[in-house]
This record gives structure tokens, C-alpha cells and sequence, in this order.
């Protein structure tokens, strides 16, 4: 009975082989990046998502129609809604992301998308996943910033492999053990540290700190900081630091260290954690944005999930809109519109209003309408 399984698990692990090479060599041959800097018309897909999705991503929708207005007006930029992405619907349909909602997805350049529940085991896959494999979002970028204590870090964590492109792909064999898999490919590699030594260039950092645990994980995690290393020696002055992912994790609660750091480049699930403990810095998830970038689509959400549990508490008036709102700043500057970007950054900043997520702070209505004021 057990070789039963073992045949069956050897079976599956040689097709995973196979398609992870698949994708590799298409790396290799992908299209030319679209320009998102010069589209004629922008369409910005927005989804709601689940949980306190909805209510945050009305707040963003309204304020980038205030922000928006004219082009709105104009038709150069469309704000076009895209319903169905609810744990509901996907449950029904028995697929992460229905046909109907990826293909209205790829319609659009760009996508502010509210949080989405994932399931916890089970094989559906996360819609996150599931959208960033689909849309090639590779490099999922995460800055967080706290002026006074001089932090101004931006992480590039790699975003389509690693642990989670087979999360839902791993083997078991019954009362016995289960094996997950993680991937390392050279050219996805390659793309998220140029992404992450691109980034450093342009904006004159000094210092990229690449993220393993390459001391354990010797293949994926190995291969991820050479490839990375290799990377490096196309930006002379521009420093390619290792750390190991749990001192790295010491480090950003270490006050007197952790403004010396600038990027970090690392692999998909170290990125994930770290990025919530250093918005925990910044002062909550609820305060964080995210950017997934890819060549041909990019999307924009809250680094946090759908926080069901606020809504079960009935605490759902009181969310956190401001983690939206930073993704829709980046999404702003991925479009080319600066200006726009930089105005909802200062509104952001001089709102005034503190939001706890309890009836003590500003409800997510309070504070759109004052950010809506600011704007003008
Ligand atoms: C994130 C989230 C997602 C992830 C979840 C919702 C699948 O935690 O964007 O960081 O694990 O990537
Ligand atoms: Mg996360």
C-alpha cells in the first residue's frame, strides 16, 4: 500500500520538475517589459476582495476619484471594477481565481486589489498565488519607513517561486509524512536581485542586504545569494551584503542597527514574514503597501489579509484604509502620475487622525473623508 504512495509521490515530483523547467526557460524567453510609464489609457482593475476588503477599497476607490477627476473625466485613466474574487465564489466555482475574474484581470494594466481570504490547508491555492504565478507579478515590493528614527528600507521579496509556487503541491503519504517543495530558478533569480540593484541604483543606495538561510537550506537558499552575488558585480559601489534571515529578524528590533539598512532582496517566504514584523515598526500591517511587479501587469494591495476577525467582532468601520492607500501611492508611480502620488502621500501623512481598528480611533469613512479634504 505505502509503495502505492511512493510511486504515485515520485510520479508527481518528475511532472513538478518538469513544469518548474517549463517556467524557467520561458523566463528566458519572455516579451519585452510593457512600458507603464507611457500608456495612452490606463486601465486600473480594482478588486474588493474579502473581509474588511470591501470597505477599504471603497475608501481607496473613492479617493483616487477624487484624486483622479480629471483624467477620470477625460478617459485617460479607467477605474474599472472587478467583482467575484470572494472566498464564496471561488469555493463554488473550486478555483482560486475563476476564469472569468483572470481574464478581467489581464484586461487591465494595472490592479488595486483588496485583501482575500486564504484557505488553510485543503488544496485550494491562496488568490495572491495564484494572480502573482498568473500575471508573472515577480518582484513584490514592500517599503516601509519611519522618518524619525531615519528607516527607509524597501524590500524586494522574490514573488512567483520559493516556497510557495508548490504550496499546494507538496506529497504525502498517509499517517506517515507530507514533503513541501521549494524552488530556486536561475533566471527568476536573477530577475528579483537586477529588480532589487536597479532599485538601490536609481535611488542612491549604498547597500543591498540579501536575505537566506543558505547555512540550511543549502540548495534553493545557496543558489539564491550566488545568483544574487553574481548580480551585484554589474553595480560597482553598490554593496551586496549576506545576513541569514533569523539575526536579519534580530536586527530590524535592534534600534541601534536597523537604520543602516537600505534593500533587502530575498526569497519568497522570508520576505513575507519580515516585511510584516517591519510594518509592525512602522506601526502596524494596517499601515504597509505592497507592489507586485511583473513585466506585462502590476498589482497593488495591503501587505495584510482580509482580517476576518474585525468583521466578526462587528469592528469593520474601524479599518485601517491607510495600507490600501500606500499601495494605490505606489500604483500612482508605477503609472507615471508622481505628482498625484506625492499629493496622496502628503495627505496621508498630515491626516491627523489615528486609527486603532476599535471605536477609540477614526473610523475608515473619518478618515477618507479627511484625506478627500486634503486633496481638494
Ligand atoms: C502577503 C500575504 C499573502 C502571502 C497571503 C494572503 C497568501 O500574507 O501578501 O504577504 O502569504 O503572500
Ligand atoms: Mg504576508
Amino acid at each position: 500500500m505505502q509503495n502505492e504512495f511512493v510511486d504515485k509521490a515520485v510520479s508527481q515530483f518528475r511532472t513538478l520538475i518538469e513544469e518548474q523547467i517549463t517556467r524557467a526557460q520561458a523566463m528566458e524567453h519572455a516579451a519585452p517589459p510593457k512600458d507603464f510609464q507611457n500608456l495612452k489609457t490606463v486601465t486600473i482593475g480594482v478588486i474588493d476582495g474579502d473581509g474588511i476588503g470591501p470597505i477599504i477599497t471603497e475608501a481607496c476607490t473613492k479617493v483616487l476619484n477624487a484624486l483622479l477627476k480629471d483624467e477620470i473625466d477625460a478617459g485617460s485613466i479607467v477605474l474599472k471594477p472587478i467583482q467575484g474574487l470572494t472566498i464564496e465564489n471561488r469555493l463554488k466555482q473550486g478555483k482560486a481565481v475563476p476564469d472569468d475574474i483572470l481574464a478581467a484581470c489581464k484586461a487591465c494594466d494595472v490592479l488595486l486589489k483588496g485583501p482575500t481570504e486564504t484557505p488553510k490547508g485543503g488544496t485550494m491555492e491562496s488568490a495572491n498565488v495564484t494572480l502573482r504565478r498568473e500575471l508573472d507579478l515577480f518582484a513584490n515590493v514592500r517599503p516601509v519607513s519611519v522618518p524619525e528614527e531615519g528607516i527607509d528600507w524597501v524590500f524586494f521579496r522574490e514573488n512567483t517561486e520559493g516556497e510557495y509556487v508548490l504550496g499546494s503541491r507538496g506529497v504525502e503519504i498517509p499517517d506517515t509524512l507530507c514533503m513541501d517543495f521549494k524552488v530556486t530558478t536561475r533566471p527568476g533569480t536573477r530577475r528579483i536581485a537586477r529588480a532589487a540593484f536597479e532599485y538601490a541604483r536609481a535611488n542612491g543606495k549604498t547597500s543591498v542586504s540579501i536575505v537566506t538561510k543558505a547555512n540550511i537550506m543549502k540548495k534553493t537558499d545557496g543558489s539564491f545569494s550566488e545568483i544574487c552575488h553574481e548580480v551585484a558585480k554589474d553595480y560597482p559601489g553598490i554593496e551586496a551584503e549576506d545576513w541569514y534571515i533569523d539575526i536579519m529578524t534580530a536586527k530590524l528590533v535592534n534600534p541601534a542597527v536597523r537604520s543602516g539598512y537600505q534593500v533587502f532582496v530575498l526569497p519568497n517566504l522570508y520576505g513575507d514574514i519580515i516585511t510584516d514584523e517591519a510594518a509592525q515598526i512602522q506601526g502596524g500591517v494596517g499601515t504597509a503597501g505592497s507592489a507586485n511587479i511583473g513585466d506585462q501587469y502590476a498589482m497593488f494591495e495591503a501587505i495584510h489579509g482580509s482580517a476576518p476577525r474585525m468583521i466578526e467582532t462587528g469592528r469593520g468601520a474601524y479599518a485601517n484604509p491607510v495600507s490600501l492607500l500606500r499601495a494605490a501611492e505606489m500604483l500612482l508611480r508605477h503609472i507615471a502620475r508622481p505628482e498625484k502620488a506625492d499629493k496622496l502621500a502628503a495627505a496621508i501623512a498630515s491626516c491627523g487622525l489615528t486609527i486603532t481598528g476599535r471605536e477609540d480611533g477614526a473610523t475608515c469613512e473619518q478618515l477618507t473623508d479627511r484625506i478627500i479634504e486634503l486633496i481638494g
